[in-house]
Parts: C-alpha cells; structure tokens; sequence
C-alpha cells in the first residue's frame, strides 16, 4: 500500500530527538497505516548532532543552526520539536504561524504565562 508522506523538520537532535528519528525509522511495526513520517529537515545549534541524522536518513534535505530555515521551507510540513523548556513558548508559537503542523514536547510551557 501506497502511505502518504508527512515531511517533518526535527528542531533539537538530542535524546528526544534521536528518539523521535529512531520511531520514525521503525513506522512499519503500525499495521493498516496510510501514512507515514519522513525526516526531511533537521536543527540543533550544534552541529556535532546532525551527523547521526545525516548518517541514518538519507531523506534529509535541510540541515541547519537556525530552525526558521526549517519553517520556511516548503520541503516540511509538519514539525518535531525537543528543545529545552524554556524555548518552548516561542518556538511553538512560531512553529505555528508558520502554518507547520506541530509535535511539541511536554511540558508545553516552563510556567502558566509561557503555557
Ligand atoms: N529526556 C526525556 O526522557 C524526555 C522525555 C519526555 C520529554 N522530554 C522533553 O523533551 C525536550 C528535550 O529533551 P531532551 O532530553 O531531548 O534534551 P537534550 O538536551 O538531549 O536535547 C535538546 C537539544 O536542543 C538543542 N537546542 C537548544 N537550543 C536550541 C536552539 N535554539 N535551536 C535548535 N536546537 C537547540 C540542544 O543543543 C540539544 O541538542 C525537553 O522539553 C524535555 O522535557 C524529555
């Protein structure tokens, strides 16, 4: 069966994020699905990280320090994103103004004004 392709842009390639890959990697165990997710754009501000992801996907087109580079691009619809707590609120909400569907990773905000 044919499986429709969810492009997603990975912001933060630590742990969470090569967990994220890793899932990502072994979509076929998810029977009847018609879609699957397919890491197309990876960001860290540090660069020793993208080379796990470079070397294990071969779908990576975009790799960057600045993770607006992946919300600009037309190659990712939708995005991951495993950064520290406190740069939640404002990389979520410019995840989503970007028009990117969003995976944010708990806890959404560091305290209620940030949630
Ligand atoms: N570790 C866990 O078991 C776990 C479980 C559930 C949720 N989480 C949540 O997931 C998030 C990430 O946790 P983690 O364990 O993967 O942390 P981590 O420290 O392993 O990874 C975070 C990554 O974000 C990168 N980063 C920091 N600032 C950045 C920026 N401006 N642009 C791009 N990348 C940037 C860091 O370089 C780092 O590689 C946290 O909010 C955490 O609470 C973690």
């Amino acid at each position: 069966m044919a499986k429709k392709q969810l492009r997603f842009g990975v912001i933060g390639l630590g742990l969470m994020g090569r967990e994220f890959g890793s899932a990502a990697a072994r979509w076929c165990h998810f029977l009847n699905l018609d879609f699957e997710p397919v890491i197309t754009g990876i960001c860290d501000t540090n660069v020793a990280l993208h080379e796990w992801f470079t070397d294990n996907f071969d779908s990576v087109k975009i790799k960057t320090t600045y993770y607006h580079d992946l919300l600009a691009s037309n190659e990712i619809d939708a995005i991951y994103c495993a950064v520290p707590h406190h740069l939640h609120a404002q990389m979520y909400v410019d995840i989503l103004n970007a028009g990117k569907h969003l995976l944010g990773e708990k806890t959404f905000g560091i305290e209620l004004s940030a949630n």
